[in-house]
């Protein structure tokens, strides 16, 4: 196995990714930043440089496990203490499974900003994938806004509430197109070569490629599809899948997918790649569009399909989008064995309230704020006044409360953590319900620390009578580390809690974890390792090393 070292300058620049100018965050001074590409069992050594003068950073690998390494996971509050400006943190863990990761910036909103990229990491040589495939593309897919992340973050914060409303464009590997025209002069410049209309890859006829796609949006659910062509679906998250054909596939923000794309169309044109905001009407953001060509005579990579963009689906067919989440299974010969039944089950209500006039995100009535001090820190170190010590509830009132209605109650702001047996079998049953708008939204989950078999999605309210469990698939479920929780439903998932640390589990939708939709596991805290002092300096754990 080998070591793969990076040095990363983060910092500020003027960039365009859009055609619009604005400051972003950048990896070495590019947004978004490079694509880590290992073998499976490889090292990563990243040395964080933080260049942003004046904010705070930490940078989160989602999908990597962290087995042995809790205190690598980047999330600022959880796992470590932020990075302050001038401050280096150096980053280093194993990539332990083969398949599509991500990494983003996990401080505050600075996601948004454009601290995201993709981690490849390929299966060893001598194994054989289910599937074959000519050569392998990147697909980053995004949303982006004009405004600062402050003036977002603000918004949300803010009395009145302003929300971030949609995003100015979607990107697609950074870039975007956006009508400058909109734009006030000299903030726009259609022809600047870091935006517009690009060729995605060059196929040559034939051929079969493989487009490792990844979904970093800060808030849109997507759909992505190529014009004229059909996608086999052949992995999610690092796991093999049951093939399955699409012609646009629906990628929640934190999600990845590998699909197979057959160069079978005519050679002598070229042909839309274009990304939809679904799940939400976003008819003032234009579709996120590149170019996928063919190596012909004569074929010009750089010239726009003769045809219209492709439309997309109706952003408001949910059944559509549950169908598809349905039909995701863990492919025949790598099916993970689960565990026949779970030793705790926590049934989780997402709901959007009012807590002293700011509008907040609660599971089971509780808004999850980060303590000053990282929890691994105040729990290793036994720091009983760093977080909340009274635990979270595992249910909620499921018999009798209405989810078609906005919540009633208000709930806390507080910083608690769920206490698992190390070893244990944990069902998580996440249940939609109506914001305070009276309307249900998509909300993709992500764990980290771990993968999760997916038993299942429901309409509706979940009843853990015995019924409902028969709607889960126990059989060949898949695993994954993020999940939609569809509107006006309910996801569950199953994990075992083997991985000593303390891990987020969360919405990734950035501006909702901000307003406290997320829950803090931790397992086996007498387990881990010697904290490293370069996570410490926050808090209580100031001076400690
Ligand atoms: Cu990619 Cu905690 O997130
Ligand atoms: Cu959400």
């Amino acid at each position: 196995a080998r070591v793969h070292n990076y040095t990363w300058d983060i910092s500020y620049q003027y960039k365009s990714p859009d055609c619009f100018e604005k400051l972003a965050v950048t990896v070495n001074g590019e947004a978004p930043g490079p694509t880590i590409r290992a073998t499976q069992g490889d090292t990563i050594v990243v040395n964080v440089h933080n260049k942003l003068e004046t904010e705070n950073t930490a940078i989160h690998w989602h999908g990597i496990r962290q087995i042995d390494t809790p205190w690598a996971d980047g999330v600022a509050g959880v796992t470590q203490c932020p990075i302050l400006p001038g401050e280096t943190f150096a980053y280093k863990f194993v990539v332990d499974r083969p398949g599509t990761y991500l990494y983003h910036a996990h401080y505050g909103m600075q996601r948004v900003a454009g601290l995201n990229g993709m981690i490849v990491v390929k299966v060893p040589d001598g194994i054989v994938e289910p599937f074959s495939y000519d050569e392998e593309h990147t697909v980053l897919l995004g949303d982006w806004w004009h405004k600062s992340v402050y003036e977002q973050a603000t918004g949300l914060t803010e009395t009145p509430f302003v929300f971030v409303t949609a995003p100015q464009s979607l990107l697609i590997n950074g870039r975007g197109t956006f009508d400058c025209s909109l734009a006030p002069s000299g903030t726009c410049n259609a022809s600047s070569p870091d935006c517009g209309l690009r060729p995605l890859f060059t196929a040559v006829p034939g051929k079969t490629y493989l487009l490792r796609i990844g979904s970093l949006t800060s808030l849109s659910s997507l759909s992505f599809e190529i014009e004229g062509h059909s996608m086999t679906v052949v992995e999610a998250d690092g796991y093999y899948v049951r093939p399955f054909v699409v012609k646009n596939l629906f990628i929640y923000s934190g999600e990845t997918y590998s699909v197979l794309v057959k160069a079978d169309q005519d050679p002598r044109r070229n042909y839309w790649a274009a990304s939809h905001v679904v799940g939400r009407n976003a008819s003032q953001t234009p579709s996120g569009k590149a170019i996928v060509s063919y190596a012909f005579k004569g074929n010009n990579p750089w010239i726009p399909p003769p045809t219209a963009p492709p439309a997309g689906p109706a952003w408001n067919n949910t059944v559509i989008r549950v169908q598809q989440s349905r039909a995701i299974f863990a492919h025949p010969r790598f099916v993970e064995p689960m565990p026949a039944g779970a030793d705790r089950t926590l049934l989780l209500l997402n709901t959007q309230n009012r807590i002293d006039g700011h509008i907040k995100w609660t599971i089971n009535g509780v808004s999850l704020i980060f303590p000053a001090t990282p929890y691994l820190v105040a729990m290793k170190r036994g720091m009983t006044t760093a977080y909340d010590q009274r635990p979270p509830s595992d249910t909620y009132d499921h018999m009798s409360y209405d989810i078609s209605a906005p919540a009633p109650t208000n709930g806390t702001v507080r910083s608690p953590v769920y206490r698992l047996a190390l070893g244990s079998v944990v069902d998580v049953v996440l249940q939609n319900s109506n914001m305070l708008n009276n309307k249900s939204e998509t909300h993709p989950w992500h764990l980290h620390g771990h993968d999760f078999w997916v038993l299942g999605y429901g309409e509706g309210k979940f009843n853990p009578a015995a019924d409902a469990w028969r709607l889960l698939n126990v059989r060949d479920p898949i695993m994954k580390n993020t999940v939609p929780l569809h509107n006006d439903g309910w996801t569950a998932v199953r994990f075992r809690a083997d991985n000593p640390g303390v891990w987020l589990f969360h919405c990734h939708i950035e501006a909702h974890v901000f307003m406290g939709m997320g829950v803090v596991f931790e397992e086996g805290i007498e387990r881990v390792g010697k904290l490293p002092p370069s996570i410490m300096g926050c808090g209580q754990s100031k001076g400690l090393h």
